[in-house]
């Protein structure tokens, strides 16, 4: 009798169970990892032959996003920039009904760097298609990617790269001879400011502008001819303005935030962290350190180097920039600046350098979120010892 009774029950509770199940299902069931991993572990491997352009970016964001428009989702960021161009940030999401550790990663807004976009753009078309880099790193997190962050610096510099080059600070001086040559480096964007002193001169270094401890490296102000010229204020460029408002608002999301820039000395390839205006170190200085590090070792150079992991500020202090505003005003905690080696106007046609600073650039953001990993011990268990990701 009890026996049956509790058959009884048991059938019951089953049946509720059942009962349950279908009426509320899973969430997204459809949208669950196993089922995409299966769905996308073709790989067609972009490759980009050139230095991309604005228009590049955005067509090849535009076909991610018309192939995948579940899981890709494109961001026109605003204001435009001087020359009206729109800044565009892309962001990968395998699960839209929750949130997953964000992973924001910004480039091109040093004009000098022409493959960081090229490399934002690849990274996410692994993300996306190769089966290597879906598990983890497409299905745990949530990125949010700005390729291109001046564009009309890139444009500008792209347009002049024929001409014989002439010092910098000589370029801008002299207008008459602005016409055959091109300046021998240019770090900023095209800006023409209102009430302008200077009319010789133009352009503002996009990350002097943000406005987190503006100008407490220099004395004076830069002259605007100069290429680290901040700016009549903070936030003066449309550029920093657009990318500040995407970062504020995604700050919730975000966990951590790479700023993909370039080195350019070779053999002067560099992980670094905030601050960069001041020496203080910030609080957080050692977990900085420890991923760094990690994540060096992870990303070994091809000659056997290790990239130098340290704190920004030790090599030389750097105020208003993007990474300090980042940690500084929006308060993500790890902010990391990449800088593998970049020449300045390459050879266009010649794209060893490029797929040299690609794969670098790659390899260094996914060692990043390795050593990131490790650190918080997420999915990893120590095992006789040894640490095994899973
Ligand atoms: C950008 O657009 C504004 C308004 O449409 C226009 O006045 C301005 O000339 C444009 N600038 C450039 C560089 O095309
Ligand atoms: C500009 O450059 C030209 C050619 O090098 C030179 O002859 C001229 O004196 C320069 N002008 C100024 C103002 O430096
Ligand atoms: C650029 O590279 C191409 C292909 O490697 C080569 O043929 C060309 O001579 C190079 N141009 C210059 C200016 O070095």
């Amino acid at each position: 009798m009890l026996l049956q009774i509790k058959i009884y029950l048991i059938s019951v509770l089953y049946f509720l169970g059942a009962l349950y199940m279908v009426f509320f299902p899973p969430r997204n069931f459809d949208l669950s990892g196993a089922k995409i991993r299966t769905t996308r572990s073709t790989s067609d491997s972009l490759k980009l032959q050139k230095y991309v352009d604005h228009k590049t970016v955005s067509l090849v964001l535009d076909g991610f996003r018309r192939r995948d428009p579940d899981v890709v989702n494109v961001v026109n960021l605003t204001p435009q920039t001087f020359e009206n161009r729109t800044i565009l940030a892309v962001e990968l999401r395998s699960d839209k009904q929750t949130r997953k550790p964000g992973i924001l990663i910004v480039g091109g807004l040093n004009p000098m760097a022409w493959a960081s976009p090229n490399a934002i753009l690849e990274l996410s078309e692994k993300l996306l298609y190769d089966a290597h880099y879906q598990t983890p790193f497409f299905n745990d997190y949530d990125w949010y990617l700005v390729p291109m962050g001046n564009p009309d610096g890139i444009e500008f510099t792209h347009k002049l790269r024929t001409r014989p080059p002439l010092d910098s600070a000589d370029w801008a001086q002299n207008i008459s001879v602005r016409a055959e040559t091109r300046p021998s480096e240019w770090h900023k964007n095209v800006d023409l400011e209102d009430e302008q002193k200077d009319t010789r001169c133009f352009g503002t270094n996009i990350n002097r502008n943000f406005a987190y401890h503006w100008q407490d490296d220099v004395h004076k102000t830069p002259t605007q001819c100069c290429q680290y010229y901040p700016g009549q204020k903070p936030f003066s460029t449309a550029e920093a303005r657009a990318i500040r408002k995407y970062v504020d608002k995604m700050g919730d999301f975000i966990n951590l935030a790479i700023h993909l820039h370039a080195s350019f000395k070779p053999k002067k390839e560099y992980i670094l962290y905030p601050w960069r205006y001041s020496l203080r170190s910030p609080s957080n200085y050692r977990t900085l350190q420890e991923i760094g590090e990690y994540a060096a070792r992870q990303a070994r150079l091809q000659d056997g180097r290790l990239y130098q992991v340290h704190q920004s500020s030790n090599d030389e202090r750097v105020a208003g920039t993007l990474i300090d505003y980042i940690s500084g005003v929006v308060g993500v905690d790890l902010v990391f600046l990449i800088k593998p080696y970049h020449e300045m106007f390459p050879n266009f046609t010649d794209t060893n350098n490029l797929r040299l600073y690609v794969k670098k650039s790659i390899t260094t953001v996914l060692s990043l979120v390795r050593a990131w990993r490790s650190s918080t011990r997420q999915n990893t268990l120590s095992f006789f010892g040894r640490d095994v990701e899973f």
